[in-house]
């Protein structure tokens, strides 16, 4: 099936990340389809349109320009990255989508990107262990109304059921590494608590600890990589999706206060913290005022965890690279980015600070 791709958020750490390995992937069926990135700036079209793909400028809250566009370049295959929280932007790349599937009569198809915070105990998620391949879509809707994210997934995928539309759900736990896309390289968790304890001179744990799900950025474009070459190759509508299809991208878990000690001990051999131990939040509006999280969600952000088991990743043939090992044995690497890369700029946080003062 030849296919036309759209990946927004084209210039964000996620986004880019994906182009920058869908360009460079020795596979056949990618390299037969043709990739287009919407950016929001002049500068950013400038710059992707330079390594050779198709950009579109676009601002995704526009319908009547999303949906043209959507139809004039024959988009079949649409990579949400922009926004896990705007249902708009969403329904706009739907709209868009349900269009071009009435002019060309070809099938179309939407992967989202969520976050696992919508799937904590800390936000509403009921205790305990749930697979990915089980009732993970009822309970969403279950709870939808008491989490904007869970209200957000549940929305797209009605709507592209509605419309005809096969969707995925891609939901990242706490990504890390450097992106490897032109524009924003950063991701969000690390990066902060970088900067926070570069800041205050000492890395800051909650008082109670718990377990962090991650997964290196190449291991997650590679999970977006493997659903998108199910489409090409005809089975996008026979792996798991819809109402099924939650694809979550945990590679390991680790500890919370492991994991800010290895950090602590990074960060120490540089110079950047006064001691490799780490000191106690004393309250959540200190760590808001620290990391610029909202007071509201800066312990979901940085101490909570998720009991999902992957099961719909691990049967597409997902296999991580990075583990808890490898990820501590490179944690001086999240230091590096920020020192290198400078402030971590993500319309998660820009998304928190809405949602917290609605
Ligand atoms: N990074 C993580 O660890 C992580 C984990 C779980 C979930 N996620 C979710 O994954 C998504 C991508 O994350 P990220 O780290 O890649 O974020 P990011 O670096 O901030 O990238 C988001 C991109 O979307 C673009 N965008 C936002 N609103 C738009 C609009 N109305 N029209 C067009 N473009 C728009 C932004 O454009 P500008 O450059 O113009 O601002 C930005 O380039 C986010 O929704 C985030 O919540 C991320």
């Amino acid at each position: 099936m030849s296919s036309n791709i759209l990946i927004t958020g084209a210039a964000g750490y996620v986004g880019g990340s994906i182009i920058a390995d869908f360009l460079s992937s020795s596979s056949p069926v990618l390299k037969g389809s043709r990739i287009t990135a919407a950016v929001r700036s002049d500068e950013q079209a400038k710059l992707l349109s330079e390594s050779g793909i198709n950009v579109l400028q676009l601002d995704l809250t526009d319908e009547k320009a999303v949906v043209e566009s959507l139809v004039k370049h024959n988009i079949n295959i649409v990579i949400h990255t922009a926004s896990s929280l705007d249902l708009t932007l969403a329904l706009n790349l739907l709209a868009g989508l349900a269009e071009q599937q009435k002019a060309s009569g070809s099938k179309a198809y939407f992967i989202h990107t969520s976050g696992l915070s919508a799937f904590c105990p800390e936000t509403g998620w009921p205790q305990g262990v749930m697979k990915d391949s089980g009732p993970i879509f009822e309970t969403e809707k279950q709870l939808a109304d008491s989490f904007s994210l869970r209200k957000t997934d549940v929305t797209i995928t009605e709507t592209a059921k509605a419309l005809g539309i096969t969707s995925f759900i891609v939901v990242p736990s706490t990504v890390y590494g450097k992106g490897t896309g032109q524009w924003n390289q950063l991701s969000v968790i690390f990066p902060i608590a970088v900067q926070a304890s570069i800041k205050q001179k000492s890395v800051s744990k909650f008082p109670e600890d718990g377990n962090i799900a991650g997964v290196h950025i190449s291991d997650l474009t590679e999970l977006y990589g493997l659903i998108v070459k199910k489409i090409l190759q005809g089975s996008g509508d026979t792996i798991p999706n819809g109402t099924h299809g939650h694809y979550f991208a945990i590679a390991h878990e680790m500890a919370w206060w492991e994991t800010l000690g290895r950090l602590a001990a990074a960060m120490e051999a540089r110079g950047l913290v006064a001691s490799s131990e780490t000191q106690v939040w004393t309250s959540d509006e200190a760590a808001a005022e620290a990391t610029g999280v909202p007071a509201i969600f800066v312990e979901i952000f940085f101490n909570s965890s998720a009991n999902i088991i992957v099961d719909n990743a691990f049967k597409l043939g997902w296999k991580p690279t990075w583990d808890k090992a490898r990820f501590f044995e490179n944690i001086d690497d999240e230091v590096v980015s920020v020192l290198e890369l400078g402030k971590a700029k993500s319309s998660l946080i820009d998304s928190l600070f809405l949602a917290a003062k609605n």
